[in-house]
This record gives C-alpha cells, structure tokens and sequence, in this order.
C-alpha cells in the first residue's frame, strides 16, 4: 500500500472523524429496529429539534444528491421547476437526478459568485399560471456555495422573504452547511430556520461523517410526504442507526463546528499565504473552506504531479483548493510553498 496522503481536491477525500467512527462503533451494539425506529435516530430527532429549532424534522439518507431529490420533491409537484444558480450543484454534478429521478424542471440563472439575489429570482417569476411553461415552485440555494462563498444572514432574510412573497419556497443545499455557519459565526438555527429557510439538506459527509446526510424539513407543510418519496428515491436506509449516529457525533459537543472552524481555518491560511505570490490570482472571497484562484495552466499541471487538487474551468484556468476537517497547518504551509517556488520558478 503506498503512504497515506492529503491534497486539496475536495472535502470528501478526507477520512472519517475519530468522534464519528467512535459513534459508529457504540451504535453496534446488538439488534436495533430498521428503518428509522432505532434509539439512535430518535437521539439524532432531538439533537437537529435542539439546533433547528422545536419544528424540524429530520429524515438521514445516504447521499447529498439523493438529499436534494427528496427535498425539491417535497416542495414541488410533478409538472413544477426549481429556480437555481447555473453553478449549483443540483444543475451541474448530479447527473441530472433532480430531472431524471424527479422528474423537474430547472431554471437556471447565472451568478457573477453562485449566490442568488431577488433579481436573479426574478429573472424565472414569469408566466405564473401559463400552461406551456413548467410553473417554478422551489428556489434553491447553495450555503456555502458551490464558489466558496455564503449569504450573509441579511442576504438569507432578504431572499426567503422575496421567495415567499412570489408564492415560492426556499431549499437550501447544506452540503457545506457548517462551514457557511462557522464562517458566519451564526448556529445552524440562525442561518436556516431563523432567516425563513423551508427545507434542507444537511451535509454531513464533508464535515467529518464516513456518509451521513439528511433532509431537514423546517416548514412542516412539507414533512408529510418526506417518507414516501425518502423510499422511492432509495434513500431509506435499513440500518438507519449507523447513519443517525454519525449525524449525532457531529452535533454533539459542537463537533459540526470544530470540523468546519478548522477547515475554513486552513482555507484563510492558504489564502493569505499565496496571496502575495506572483502570478496567483485569488478570485473569489474565501467564505468557507475553498480558495479559488487562477495561475497559469502548465503552472497548474506540474503543481498536480504533487497535490491533487481540480480544475475548476478550463478555459480560465481557474482552480479549487479545498480544505477539510483533517488538513494540518504545515499540508497548508507545504503546498503554499510548493505553488511559490513553481510560480517564482
Ligand atoms: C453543493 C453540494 N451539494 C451536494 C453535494 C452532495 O453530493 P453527493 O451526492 O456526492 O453526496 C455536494 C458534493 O460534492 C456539493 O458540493
């Protein structure tokens, strides 16, 4: 086997955190009743009830994509469309699920930093009651978004309210949800339920879990048919109790917000250390745990012999450094000097 390595191409390269595999370890004890009526879950419904907020009703699955299916499913009916951000990930690394196993329509719009506005949404509020037109009933935002990127709490406000007035509701994508609220220094009740959010996706995976996700339904219109479509969309675990305990260790003694204060640390700490390198642009705002810059393609090539870390858009040569729970100052001070010494040459 060759040595155990750390590079910057996603946060679900990173292994599984000790608190959650300790989780998973406890949780094997014995027989527990499948699908959901397992002591752990009914633990993991009053932890996200504690930091959700009293009406949030949590459903784990396997996957974020699967997570994102099920909500846009809850909130929308079979001849209605999703409102996006063309770089969201529901649009452009999901295989077309949302179309294919939902069967839905989505409008995208693009975004100068993946983060919609009300006039963005606006752009797709038209021809409500038009019959040839698949009728919008969700908007779906990224939280940090898909560029490293978040809402501020007033930018999340602002939209919830503008989507409801259109007679919309909001999904948040929280895949990266953690590190937008490490990043903003707010709970996950503050940057969701507080601000009007209806329906979530919690990623747990990125933030330390070994694959662990969930539907948060916020707004309790929407919960009853979370179950069935939760089946169909075969995301119904059997042995739940594995998947719940991993989404209890994270948040259980503020793990959630361990993972993500330290990998948005390292992700600052990568920033302002090629900051001043020439040759390196940094062209987004490091909200989160991602550091977007462009450098030179051949530049780039030779620094991936070493580091993986992707591509981003090939006709900018833009890339993606991503951090994750498990990056150490001295990867970020090792491969900071790696770009320097091949950017000074
Ligand atoms: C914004 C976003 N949403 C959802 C997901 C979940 O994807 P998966 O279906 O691979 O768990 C990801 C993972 O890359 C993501 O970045």
């Amino acid at each position: 086997m060759s040595a155990p390595w750390r590079g910057f191409a996603s946060d679900n390269y990173a292994g599984i955190h000790p608190e959650v595999l300790e989780a998973i370890a406890r949780a094997n004890d014995g027989h527990a009743i499948a699908y959901g009526d397992d002591d752990e879950t009914e633990r993991l419904r009053e932890l996200v009830r504690e930091h959700f907020g009293p009406q949030a009703q949590v459903f784990p699955v396997f996957n974020g994509t699967g997570a994102n299916v099920v909500a846009l499913q809850a909130i929308c009916r079979p001849w209605e469309a999703v409102i996006c951000a063309e770089s969201a990930h529901v649009n452009v690394d999901e295989g077309g699920a949302p179309e294919k196993v939902a069967g839905l329509k989505l409008w995208t719009v693009p975004t100068a930093d993946g983060l919609l506005t009300p006039d963005l949404v606006d752009v797709h509020a038209v021809r409500a009651g038009d019959v040839h037109r698949a009728q919008q009933a969700a908007v779906t935002i990224t939280q940090s978004s898909e560029l490293g990127t978040a809402y501020s709490i007033e930018a999340l406000g602002t939209l919830a309210d503008h989507v409801h007035s259109l007679g919309l509701r909001l999904h948040l994508d929280g895949a990266r949800l953690a590190n937008a609220a490490a990043g903003l220094g707010v709970t996950l009740r503050e940057v969701t339920t507080d601000v009007g959010v209806d329906a979530v996706s919690f990623g747990g995976t990125k933030n330390g879990a070994m694959g662990a996700e969930a539907v948060i339904v916020l707004n309790p219109d929407l919960a009853a048919a979370v179950p069935f479509l939760r089946k169909s969309a075969m995301q119904l675990a059997s042995k739940m109790r594995f998947i719940s305990a991993q989404l209890s260790a994270l948040l259980t003694d503020d793990l959630w917000l361990r993972n993500a204060r330290h990998a948005n640390a390292m992700a600052r700490r990568l920033e302002s250390a090629v900051r001043a390198v020439p040759g390196v642009e940094i062209v987004r705002r490091v909200d989160a745990n991602a550091v977007f810059a462009v450098l030179p393609s051949a530049a780039t090539e030779r620094l991936q012999r070493d580091y993986r870390f992707y591509t981003w858009d090939d006709h900018t040569g833009e890339v993606r450094w991503m951090c994750s729970w498990d990056t150490t100052e001295s990867d970020v001070d090792a491969f900071a000097a790696a770009i320097d010494r091949e950017m000074r040459g």
